[in-house]
């Protein structure tokens, strides 16, 4: 079971919250980054992530690349031995999921969760409500209230039932707030109102109700605008009774903005309510090229959530965002910044790397 009682108390400065993601980035630059006690070291399967995990009560995953699943067999390897979690980076989105009306392509989803069961792997399912990456038959197609909320009624219901039984935690509702607290503009809030979000939460416990139900968001880590807006929100759908489950926190963290220090305090109080939490997309970028001060604070930035995850009572599960560089959704989306995974373009282990296993071991002492 999971040993709650750290010593390790992570110093770090309360700063300004990630920034805004730039487009058309240029590919990472290579980057000089310590050498590191790598999995290989002492043997993979006596010091890998998943087994210091495993014994510390803590389900530590990744998202998975598909084609790199299929394509890279060193890939394939590291998610089986280090992981004992998985995320689709963007097969299970809707866009992927039923890209013209009523043709569902669930194949790459089910590799997918064919691999995860293979490997006595759970499932987080990524993500039924979002903004982004909807297909473009939803976005373009001019749709009434009506008809837009059983077109979303039917998503769920279709794909939460597809998985029915496969899946350990849905990411319902992505990203609903903006960092200010308000509530973001979508075409959901546009056209269903606020209520879109309790009817989610409802029409996926219908379809699984094994499944924990997760809402999932970034700059969410400390007590902030936007998580107090959250804490407002299941406040709400907890009186009405809608079956909201899980408080997610994606971390995508950045060295020049720091980590929230009330981090912890924060996935305290939605645990009060009643409420598991996890980490669920933890990647720390940098301004390339990576230095050792940036390589230290991201090391820093793993651990600093990590801690908390491991302090927390019921903060079930810590997944990383991509595991190693060389497939990053990082350097497409943020100007001249990357290197924000624990492991190289090589797969070799930066220091981050051995802070989390390190962390993790102390943790299942
Ligand atoms: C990203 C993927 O990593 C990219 O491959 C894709 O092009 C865009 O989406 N928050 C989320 C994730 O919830 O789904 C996003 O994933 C990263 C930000």
């Amino acid at each position: 079971m999971r040993v709650r009682a750290l010593a390790g108390v992570v110093l770090l400065a309360t700063m300004t919250l990630a920034g805004t993601p730039a487009t058309a980035a240029p590919p990472a630059a290579p980057t000089a980054l310590p050498a590191a006690a790598g999995p290989t070291s002492t043997g993979p399967a006596a010091t890998g992530l998943r087994t210091v995990a495993d014994r510390a009560g803590l389900r530590i995953g990744t998202a998975v690349d598909m084609a790199a699943l299929a394509g890279d067999a060193p890939y394939r390897a590291a998610v089986a031995r280090e992981f004992s979690t998985v995320t689709a980076e963007n097969v299970m989105k809707w866009e992927a999921v039923e890209p013209q009306r009523g043709v569902h392509d669930w194949a790459a989803a089910d590799r997918l969760v064919d691999f995860a069961r293979a490997n006595r792997q759970k499932v987080r399912g990524h993500t039924l409500v979002w903004h982004n990456q909807n297909p473009s038959w939803v976005n373009e197609q001019a749709f009434t209230p009506e008809q837009l909320r059983a077109v979303l009624r039917k998503h769920i219901i279709d794909e939460v039932s597809h998985f029915r039984g496969r899946v350990w935690h849905w990411d319902v509702v992505n990203e609903v707030f903006n960092d200010d607290g308000t509530w973001r503009d979508t075409i959901w809030l546009r056209n269903l109102g606020q209520g879109y979000v309790a009817d989610a939460f409802r029409w996926a416990h219908q379809a699984d109700p094994q499944a924990k139900l997760f809402l999932n968001d970034y700059n969410n880590e400390g007590v902030n605008a936007k998580s107090d807006a959250y804490y407002a929100l299941v406040k709400q759908l907890k009186a009405a009774g809608v079956p909201v489950q899980g408080y997610g926190v994606q971390g995508h963290l950045a060295v020049q903005y720091g980590v929230p220090g009330d981090t912890l305090t924060n996935l305290r109080r939605f645990e009060k309510l009643g409420l598991q939490t996890a980490f669920t997309e933890v990647d720390v970028r940098m301004p390339l090229p990576a230095d050792p001060i940036k390589v230290q604070a991201q090391a820093q930035g793993f651990t600093a959530l990590l801690q908390a995850c491991l302090l927390a009572d019921r903060c079930v599960s810590y997944t990383v965002w991509g595991f190693t560089d060389r497939y990053s959704w990082v350097p497409g989306v943020f100007d001249g910044q990357g290197s924000a995974t624990p492991l190289d373009e090589n797969l070799t282990p930066k220091p981050a790397y051995a802070a989390l296993r390190d962390t993790l071991a102390v943790a299942g002492r």
